[in-house]
């Protein structure tokens, strides 16, 4: 299938001379080799022709061909690297594997690593490529909506410790980002809804318009029609463009994008990585720092119904798959990167499409808005 240019998005991280493009379309796996080719010419010195994909076997049975055969058509070198999916594969182990296996292979400095998958696939790859070597070029493919809305897009990258999720990383951009919604076809349905709750993070955080366009189309985006969800990938990467050209390395304004992600992150911890993915994890969040929010009086109620009314028409987990403890919660938030001496921080809603840099929150309400998040899900 031929790329059809008119339907081609392109979207800029402005980073000075580090900015880089977004291309959001239908079938441009089949035309990487082109975007790669068209890398600018001071850049093109970083760009040399091996590349090496990194991917995991659910995505390569799909798109593995396409891409390759893209790049060989414009006379790249390929060398493939297959992972099991899963987020267990964010390792030590796993990047000292590809290590071996690229130094195994001779691969050198002058090389492109692309990610080729989820976010998982991305953080991982991004990793290896801003470490091996003292660093090699990146390029992000990502085929999850998680990862074409969010984790592909402002040089986040990373593996977890066994004590604690991305606690191992680095902030590394990639040459560019190529999105092919078409991909998002053979999304199954509980994947889609984890990148839902990115998608939806974002109009509460900046965007009241969006937050409503996504409620009134729901149906649509969770179907991934074509013109929705290139809609609402391109508003997702703008608004993140906009958040990481203002502050790439979190020191303030980007806070703002871990909004459900206190109570997310130690969701996912409770269930072991497994009874919850991270997208699930966020939504849930979301509504927990919601009822954060409405108790210490931040929020109207009007404005945390609306909240709450949107994430509850999302298909979501009727249980989480775990036992529900507030005080084994609460003592992993006290470990989060976001906490601050000891204080559990939290980016709070004020209205839809604004919210607070994180700030400290007293352990007993945060007890009694877990409490409220066990009675959301046990209605669902
Ligand atoms: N770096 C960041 O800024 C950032 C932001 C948000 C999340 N993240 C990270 O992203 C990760 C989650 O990413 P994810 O939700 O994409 O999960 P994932 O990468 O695990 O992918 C989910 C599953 O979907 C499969 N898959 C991928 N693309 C597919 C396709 N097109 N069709 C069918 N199946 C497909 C994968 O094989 C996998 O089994 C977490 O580790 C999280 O920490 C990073």
């Amino acid at each position: 299938m031929a790329l059809k240019e008119t339907k081609l998005k392109t979207i800029t991280v402005p980073l000075g001379k580090r900015s880089y493009p977004i291309y959001i379309g239908s079938g441009v796996r089949e035309v990487v080799g082109k975007f790669l080719s068209k890398i600018p010419a001071g850049k093109r010195l970083r760009f040399p022709r091996q590349t090496i994909i990194i991917t995991d076997t659910v995505v390569a049975r799909l798109y593995l061909e396409d891409v390759q055969r893209s790049l060989k058509a414009s006379g790249f070198s390929v060398h493939v690297i297959i992972i099991p999916p899963g987020e267990s594969q964010k390792s030590l182990h796993r990047a000292d594997a590809i290590y071996a296996e690229l130094l195994r292979n001779r691969i050198g400095r002058k090389s492109t690593i692309i990610a080729l998958g989820g976010g998982v696939v991305g953080d991982l790859a991004g990793f290896v490529a801003a470490t091996y070597q003292r660093g090699v070029s990146f390029v992000q493919m990502p085929t999850t909506l998680l990862a074409q809305v969010d984790s592909s897009v402002g040089g986040k990258v990373g593996i977890n410790h066994p004590l604690g999720k991305n606690m191992i990383g680095a902030f590394y951009q990639p040459l560019c980002v190529i999105a092919d919604t078409e991909t998002l076809q053979t999304l199954p349905e509980r994947e889609r809804v984890c990148g839902l709750g990115e998608v939806i993070k974002y109009g509460i955080i900046l965007d009241e318009k969006f937050f409503e366009y996504v409620r009134k189309n729901l149906p649509d985006i969770v179907a991934m029609q074509p013109a929705a969800i290139a809609h609402v990938i391109a508003r997702c990467c703008e608004l993140k463009a906009y958040v990481v050209s203002r502050d790439e390395k979190e020191e303030h304004l980007r806070a703002i994008l871990n909004f459900g992600h206190t109570v997310g992150h130690a969701l996912e911890h409770a269930g072991h990585y497994r009874s919850l993915k991270h997208g699930e994890a966020i939504l849930l969040g979301m509504i927990a720092e919601t009822f954060l929010a409405h108790q210490l009086k931040m929020i109207t109620a009007d404005n945390a119904q609306r909240i709450e009314d949107m994430i509850a028409a999302v298909p979501l987990p009727r249980s989480f798959g775990f036992i529900f403890s507030a005080k084994k919660l609460i003592h992993t938030m006290r470990s989060d990167k976001k906490s601050l001496e000891g204080n559990i921080r939290f980016v709070l809603p004020k209205k839809i499409g604004r919210v607070t840099l994180p700030i400290p929150v007293k352990e007993e309400i945060i007890a009694a808005a877990l409490h409220s998040l066990n009675q959301f899900v046990m209605n669902l």
